[in-house]
This record gives C-alpha cells, structure tokens and sequence, in this order.
C-alpha cells in the first residue's frame, strides 16, 4: 500500500536507526517512534518477528504513549477521510471498505457514532477496517461504546497491531 518500492527484510536488517525508521516509518500512523524503538532487536528473521518487536514497544509504552498514538489515527468516514486528505495509507484502508463512498444516511450513522465515542473516551474509535466492511464497523462501534477506558484503550492498541501488520506485510518482500 505504501508508494515507496519494495523494502526487502534483508535490507531493513542492514539499515541504521534512521534509514530504518524512516523506511518502515509508514506502520504506526504518523508515530515513527513505535518503528525507532524496535530497531535494537535487529536483525528480524521475518516480518512477523519484526512486527512482534513492534507491538512490544507498544506493550512497553506508558498509557500516555499508547494515547497519542491512538489520536494520531483519522476518525472513521471523517470530511477528511471522504475529502482523501488523510495518509497515503489511511486513505486507501478508508476506501477499502467502503467508507469514501457513503449515503448521506451512513454518514450521518458515522458521524454521531464517532461523536458519542470520542465524547465517552476522549480517542478516536479504532478498528482495522481491512478486516471489516460498513455493518460491523457499525456494529462494532456502537458495541464498543459500552466498554470502559481501560477495555477501550487495549482494544485500539490492538487493533493498531492489525493495521501496521497488513501495512508491513503490503511492503516488505522476504
Ligand atoms: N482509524 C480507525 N481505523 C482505522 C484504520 O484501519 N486505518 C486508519 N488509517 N485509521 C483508522
């Protein structure tokens, strides 16, 4: 999904902390931190190993952390996201399931979903959404309203460690 050509793993593992950071900098939305962090456990036997060392800085992260990455992502079927003025990345996830390309009714269902969560927990909801289609984000938004902060907050950090593993995946050749 990334534009950039394709990063081989044998290439990452040679790259200093830098040149790493800034090749796979795409991962964690606008927060190459997670990516910087990870590079002290190179060499990566494969991208899922790399991808692990990267949800153990997550893991390892304090809450406040763990929270800015979180609001570093777009709100789901936003004007931004509909208007394509998101990341590269977040642009095409968006599109992939459908959300550049609502009825005014479903945006409108969108829109006072993602007010109601965002007035609840302070974050954007967060869901891979190319693991999802319209009804279950839907779905899983309005469910997930329910939760408390802390449920809330390992579910997002969760649902991030989807989205950067496709997005790795996508981009990096073995
Ligand atoms: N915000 C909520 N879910 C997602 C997602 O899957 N990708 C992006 N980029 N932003 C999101």
């Amino acid at each position: 999904m990334s534009s950039a050509p394709p990063l081989s793993l044998k290439l990452l593992n040679s790259m200093n902390q830098t040149g790493f950071t800034t090749a796979l900098g795409f991962a964690f939305e606008l927060s190459p931190w997670v990516v910087e962090r990870a590079w002290d456990e190179r060499p990566f036997a494969s991208v899922e190993a790399m991808h692990t060392a990267m949800m153990a800085v997550l893991d390892a992260s304090t809450t406040a952390d763990k929270l800015a990455l979180i609001r570093a992502h777009p709100e789901l079927a936003s004007k931004a996201a509909i208007a394509k003025q998101l990341t590269a990345e977040s642009n095409a996830e968006q599109a992939s399931a459908g959300l550049d390309r609502l009825t005014p009714e479903e945006f409108a269902r969108f829109h006072d979903l993602n007010a109601a969560y965002r007035e609840r927990f302070g974050f954007p909801f967060i869901i891979c959404v190319r693991l999802n289609d319209k009804a279950s984000i839907l779905a899983a938004m309005h469910a997930r309203l329910s939760n408390d902060e802390a449920t809330e907050i390992v579910e997002a950090i969760q649902q991030i460690g989807l989205i950067s593993k496709l997005r790795l995946l996508d981009s990096v050749t073995t």
